[in-house]
């Protein structure tokens, strides 16, 4: 199938646009992923949600069921669906009271609504250090303030809008990636982009939840969605290019993809890398 139609169905011109900025975030690599999906499925499935980059960018009209296991992110999604107007006045009130000592003062707050979990999920991941999410043994945030002289813009008014419709079309989970693969059938499309296999033991990113994501969890990965390629599913997975992963894949067609990773706080470990896009 030709590229135009595949891009249709991934709306790249008109595409909604992550509301965070998250490790792995798969903006800038839409274009090299996209010609390896498929051209036509019935419902769009990404178990390993994060920022959702490539579901944004996804038709509004298709059918998706999204996922991811950091509740924080779950909740603010929900929020984003159902209070958009509620949470874009509280970040106005944000924006104006920006400053390190109200970084700090929110960081160590605890609001007790989901609108104000959610405006402070947005300001503290818009104005702390590179967007990192990263919490302490007591699963408590624990990301520095950014510096930034000026606060970012932390929402745009008509992309907010384009992410609240995208995000009314589809179900909303807060599960394990297994049981969301197990809701695939045939016809369906899953895009897997778990924490992925460290590159060296300095550049593991896995504090995503308070868990990590080991080995094992890689197989059972793979495991899960070969069950659901033989039950007509398509499936693609990304990660790193791994020795680790390079291996466990090697039954399955691989892709590399040229990468930047930009989350990285060694300079020298933000140059272009390989990671791989993987199907049965
Ligand atoms: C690499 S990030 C996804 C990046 C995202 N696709 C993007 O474009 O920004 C991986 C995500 O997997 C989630 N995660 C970690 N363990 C999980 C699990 N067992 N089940 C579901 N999600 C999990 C993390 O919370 C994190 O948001």
């Amino acid at each position: 199938m030709a590229n135009s139609e595949r891009l249709e169905l991934f709306n790249l011109e008109e595409r909604a646009r992550p509301v965070l900025k998250w490790a792995g975030g798969k903006s800038q690599l839409l274009s090299q992923l996209i010609p390896h999906f498929p051209g036509r499925f019935n419902r769009y499935i990404e178990p390993f949600l994060g920022a959702g980059a490539i579901y944004f960018s996804l038709n509004p009209q298709c059918p998706a069921i999204v996922n991811d296991a950091n509740p924080e992110l779950y909740e603010l999604y929900l929020v984003l669906r159902d209070e958009p107007r509620q949470l874009t006045k509280l970040l106005d009130k944000y924006f104006k009271l920006y400053s390190e000592d109200f970084y700090y003062e929110l960081r160590a707050s605890r609001p007790r609504t989901p609108v104000s979990r959610a405006a402070r999920f947005i300001f503290l991941n818009k104005t702390g250090f590179n967007g990192l999410y990263r919490l302490n043994s007591k699963g408590l945030f624990n990301v520095p303030f950014g510096k930034r002289k000026l606060c970012p813009l932390l929402y745009e008014p008509e992309n907010l809008k384009k992410v609240s419709e995208r995000l009314k079309k589809s179900q909303i989970k807060n599960l394990d990636f297994e049981k969301v693969i197990r809701m695939s059938k045939k016809g369906d499309f899953v895009y897997c982009d778990p924490p992925y296999s460290p590159l060296s033991r300095t550049a593991s990113f896995n504090s995503y939840t308070a868990s990590g994501f080991s080995h094992g969890e890689q197989i059972r990965l793979k495991n899960a969605c070969q069950e659901a390629a033989d039950r007509g599913a398509v499936v693609a997975i990304s990660n790193s290019s791994a020795p680790l992963i390079l291996d466990l894949y090697q039954d399955w067609n691989v892709h590399f993809i040229k990468a930047r990773r930009s989350i990285n706080s060694k300079s020298h470990l933000r140059g272009p890398i390989h990671e791989v896009l993987a199907l049965p």
